[in-house]
Formats: structure tokens, C-alpha cells, sequence
């Protein structure tokens, strides 16, 4: 079936991660332009908006301006069908970030220039790591002052632990930025902005000399071009090699500097990035590995959006497509419900708007109508095919609060709505070892997750709460989950409590607890995350 090769090859589906402000919207943004898939710059802020108005438990997102769910956006660019997942970061940052990373080939990691690695890069970076995902680096605000390039290389090697290789190679920084040496064409190429053609595509005009030419001098001052060849010559001798494959082990990440507002260096980026970053990958089931060629149809469920519609109650279950071709008419399998289904309304949200769609392939991200059916880590497949994948972990909550419904005689409504919420995965629910139902300890990635439950607790559920916090900031599981917790030697604020699945877990107010718990207790092993 040769053209469902070719659709799957073409295929490239990634996430893109940064801490807040390092400039994610502005990239995407302008790949956006590139691909022709918007048409100014201010769209995809402006999308966000309009989503604003449709959703409706959301009315904290329009209250505050911020998108509390991510999204994922389609466009073709160069041949390559993209499917960009959007990580949602701010104060909304929440478990669903971390998810979203599940259902993608590849990250891109957006870094400040001036600001180097910082904290929820590294959170987001570990998850990455977990899947041995490629990640490709991008330094973004070369136009303003920024940090050393080779400092910022070290940064990177050490805090997160990952081989660096320049792709570029940044010429100044901040009002002296030209532009970048472009290694593998052995070219200097100085960016003189950018023009916008009659279709309303961007590029980004760019002017090239030789590396050591007595023109390179003219383009940038020799100053610069001396610079650059020091430079050159410390990276050659003391850097990585290039090694595909070790990109493609997530061992070595490809760095490139730039500039995303100003357009300098995004789409020789974008180009090299879709060159090294691999169409969609096979998947891991317990019977083996499912290879996205496979004609038959599997996909898994990463995230699910509750009520976008209030009067209905509805939810939309997104999935990720792993193998073959999604046909809207055709029949799927819900392994998890053991039922056959024809899935409704599928949709796709492309760069500007939501769609109906008649048909994907692995690779994509469809939405489908969930009147309820499906939960986080689901699959769904050809009825032929019957495999399943592996479940998403859990991932270590921050901030946790203890639970209580005011009115007791709503005792029902209280279990029904917070296990049903917890169940979407916008929150995790704790209770101690013989603990009920009457108090939970809810934890969460993001603290406005909070805010969502207990809107969404008196408006669907009519179920008034209060919540006291505690001072916990780390879940860790057993990963040995036989052991008795109570025979654990740890400290007095320490708790043993267990998570929704019944599965072991301790909560700490601070690492030194964590290490209190290590030393003591020979041979425990704690995870931050559930196996599921
Ligand atoms: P985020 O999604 O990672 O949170 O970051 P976002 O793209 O929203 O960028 C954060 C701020 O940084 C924005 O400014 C944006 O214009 C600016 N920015 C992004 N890339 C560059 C760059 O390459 N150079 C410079 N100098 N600035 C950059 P803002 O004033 O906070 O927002 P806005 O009012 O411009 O939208």
C-alpha cells in the first residue's frame, strides 16, 4: 500500500518544551508562517482567544487569559506533514504537559539565551529522557544580550545530562548579532530580516560567505570573523562529534542559535530539525513493538478535555495514531471496554481551526466524542488487530491539598465527582493506608488545577468543598510495591498514603526527607513517577 507509506513517512510529530517566556509561541508562530499555515504573526495568541469563547467550565482561562489545556496544530511544510503538540506551561502547567510528551516523536527544547537552562525545562527534559525521545535544542533572543554560547553548552551537558553538538554557531549577540556559521555547509550566513511575499509566506533573507573568505570580512566586521574562527576551532577540537544516531537515542541533542522574533535562523532550523527528526516511531505493547507501517489501525488515548460544553457534558478524548489509517466509517476496537465502535465527530485541529476529518495515519492527533467511555492510556485499534499499549505513567504531583465536602450529606456527589475528575487525569487522589473517602489529599502538577476542581466541583457536581494545604512537595511510589509501608523508618511528617489504583506511595515535605527514608531503610527504591 504505497500510499500509506508515503503519508506515514512524511509524518513528523513533535512537542515543543520551554519554561515560560523562553519564546514557544513565537517559534511556533513562525513555523506556522512558514508553512504557510497562517497568515500573520499574533494568530496562534489569537486562536487561544476564540477557543476562550467556546469552552465553557474554561472560564478561568478567560478570566486570566491563559489556555489551561494544550492542543495540537497540523500544517505541511516542505513535503513534511507536521503535527506540532502544544505543552501548556504558565501557571497551567499540569499533568497533561507531561502527557502530551507521550504522544510525540521528538521535542524541541526552547531555550532563553540570556537565561539558560532553567526549572520546568528540566522537568519536561526528564520526562523526554524517560522516552528516549530525540531532542533538538533551539537558543533562542540571539538578539539580545545573551549568555556565552559555550557556557550555555556546558549548562546544558551538565544540568541535564545530554551531548551537545552546534549545529550553528552564533556571530555576536544582542545588537551585534548578524547570524550564525552554519556548520555542515561550512557557510556564514547573515540574516538581514526578513520579507514577507505576495502569498504572505515569510523568509528570511539571509546573505552567505565562506568561513576564513576576505568576504566574510565585509558581511560581518573582522572583529567577529576573528572570533568565529577561534571559536570554530575550540568547538572542532573540543566538542561532540555529530552522530545521527545518537540523536536519535536522545543521547545527543543538536543545538541551534537564534532568533525567533526576528526570524534569524528559524527556517534553516526548521529544515535541518525535520531532516534529523524521525517520521513516526513504533510503539511498545507487552507482545512487542507495533510498527507504524502496519495497515491496521491502533492509536492511544493521552489526553481527554472534559465539558466543552456544559449542558452536555461532553468530553473530547484525544489519541494519538500509531499504526496505519484512521477511516471515520470504519469500525474500532475499545480494547479497555472490550467493545466495538464507531468513533464520532473525529476531528483534527489544524492551524487555524478545528476540523471534521474523514481520514489519519499514524502519526497524527485526532479528537474524538467521548460520552464518557474512555480513560487516559486507552487504546483503540482495527478490530483485527486487538493489541494493547502501554499505559501512561503517573506523574509526581507538587502541591497538595486536603479535601473535605462541606455538607456531608453530599457525600455521594463529593466520591462521584472527584474520583470522575481524577479519572480525566486532571488531578491525583490520595487517601491514607485505611482511609476512606471523606478526606482526600489532592495532588497536582500545577496549582490552578485546583481552581479548575473546585469550579468544576460546584458546577457540575454541586458539591461545595473546602481545602486546607499541606505542606507535602514530593510523591514518591514504592517501586518494590510488597513492601508494608508501616514498617518504613521515616521521618514524622512523612505519610503513607495510596493513589487511586491502590498503588503505595509516601508523601514528603522536602528532599531531605526522601533521603532520611533512603538511608535508613536499606534497599528501597522510590520512583517519582507510577508505572501505572
Ligand atoms: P512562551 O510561549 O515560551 O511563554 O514565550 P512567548 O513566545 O510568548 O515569548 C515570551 C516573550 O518573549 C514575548 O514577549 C516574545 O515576544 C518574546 N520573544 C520571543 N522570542 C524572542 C526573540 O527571539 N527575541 C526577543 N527579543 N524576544 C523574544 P512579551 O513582551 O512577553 O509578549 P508579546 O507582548 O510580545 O506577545
Amino acid at each position: 500500500m504505497p500510499e500509506l507509506d508515503e503519508q506515514i513517512k512524511r509524518r513528523r510529530t513533535f512537542a515543543i518544551i520551554s519554561h515560560p517566556d523562553a519564546g514557544k509561541t513565537t517559534l511556533t508562530e513562525k513555523f506556522l508562517l512558514y508553512g504557510g499555515a497562517i497568515a500573520a504573526a499574533g494568530m496562534v495568541k489569537g486562536k487561544r482567544n476564540m477557543k476562550h469563547a467556546v469552552s465553557d467550565w474554561m472560564e478561568i482561562e478567560k478570566q486570566r487569559g491563559i489556555s489551561v489545556t494544550s492542543s495540537v496544530m497540523q500544517f505541511e511544510y516542505d513535503g513534511f506533514c507536521i503535527n506540532i503538540l502544544d505543552t501548556p506551561g504558565h501557571q497551567d502547567f499540569s499533568e497533561d504537559t507531561y502527557r502530551t510528551l507521550m504522544a510525540a516523536d521528538s521535542a524541541v527544547m526552547v531555550i532563553d539565551a540570556s537565561k539558560g537552562v532553567e526549572r520546568q525545562t528540566k522537568k519536561l527534559f526528564k520526562v523526554c529522557v524517560m522516552r528516549h525521545i530525540p531532542i533538538f535544542t533551539f537558543i533562542n533572543k540571539m538578539d539580545r544580550d545573551s549568555r556565552d554560547p559555550l557556557d550555555l553548552l556546558e549548562e546544558i551537558e551538565n544540568v541535564l545530562g545530554i551531548q551537545t553538538y552546534a549545529v550553528n554557531w552564533p556571530i555576536g549577540s544582542g545588537k551585534e548579532f548578524r547570524g550564525v556559521y552554519e556548520r555542515t555547509a561550512d557557510r556564514i550566513a547573515v540574516f538581514s530580516g526578513t520579507s514577507e511575499t505576495t502569498a504572505g509566506k515569510y523568509e528570511a533573507a539571509a546573505q552567505y560567505a565562506a568561513l576564513g573568505d576576505a568576504a566574510a570580512d565585509e558581511l560581518i566586521s573582522p572583529a567577529q570573523h576573528e572570533k568565529l574562527l577561534e571559536d570554530m576551532e575550540l568547538l572542532d577540537g573540543a566538542g561532540s562529534e555529530f552522530d545521527i544516531d545518537a540523536v536519535q537515542r536522545g543521547e545527543l541533542t543538536p543545538v541551534f542559535f537564534g532568533s525567533a522574533l526576528t526570524n534569524f535562523g528559524v527556517e534553516p532550523f526548521l529544515r535541518d530539525f525535520l531532516s534529523m527528526t524521525p517520521p513516526p516511531l513504533s510503539r511498545r505493547t507487552p507482545d512487542g513493538e507495533i510498527d507504524p507501517f502496519d495497515p491496521a489501525f491502533s492509536a492511544f488515548v493521552f489526553k481527554i478535555q472534559a465539558n466543552m460544553n456544559k449542558a452536555h457534558r461532553d468530553r473530547i478524548a484525544f489519541m494519538r495514531i500509531c499504526s496505519g489509517k484512521f477511516e471515520a466509517n470504519k469500525e474500532v476496537y475499545h480494547v479497555q471496554g472490550q467493545k466495538k465502535m464507531r468513533l464520532s465527530q473525529p476531528q483534527q485541529l489544524m492551524a487555524e481551526s478545528r476540523e471534521v476529518i474523514e481520514e489519519a495515519y499514524a502519526g497524527d492527533i485526532i479528537g474524538v466524542f467521548d460520552p464518557g467511555l474512555f480513560s487516559i492510556g486507552d487504546t483503540l485499534c482495527a478490530p483485527s488487530k486487538k493489541v494493547t499499549f502501554e499505559g501512561i505513567p503517573t506523574f509526581e504531583p507538587e502541591h497538595f491539598r486536603l479535601v473535605r465536602q462541606l455538607d456531608t450529606m453530599k457525600r455521594k456527589q463529593f466520591v462521584k465527582g472527584i474520583t470522575q475528575i481524577a479519572q480525566e487525569g486532571a488531578i491525583q487522589i490520595f487517601r491514607d493506608l485505611e482511609g476512606g473517602m471523606e478526606e482526600v489529599i489532592v495532588g497536582v502538577v500545577g496549582e490552578l488545577q485546583f481552581e479548575v476542581l473546585d469550579y468544576r466541583l460546584k458546577n457540575e457536581y454541586n458539591v461545595e468543598v473546602r481545602m486546607e494545604p499541606l505542606t507535602y512537595e514530593f510523591a514518591r511510589w514504592l517501586a518494590d510495591q510488597t513492601i508494608d509501608p508501616k514498617k518504613l523508618d521515616l521521618t514524622s511528617d512523612t505519610r503513607r498514603v495510596q493513589d487511586m489504583r491502590g498503588n503505595k506511595l509516601l508523601l514528603f515535605s522536602g528532599e531531605w526527607n526522601i533521603a532520611w527514608a533512603e538511608q535508613h531503610n536499606d534497599g528501597l527504591e522510590l520512583l517519582d513517577f507510577s508505572k501505572g
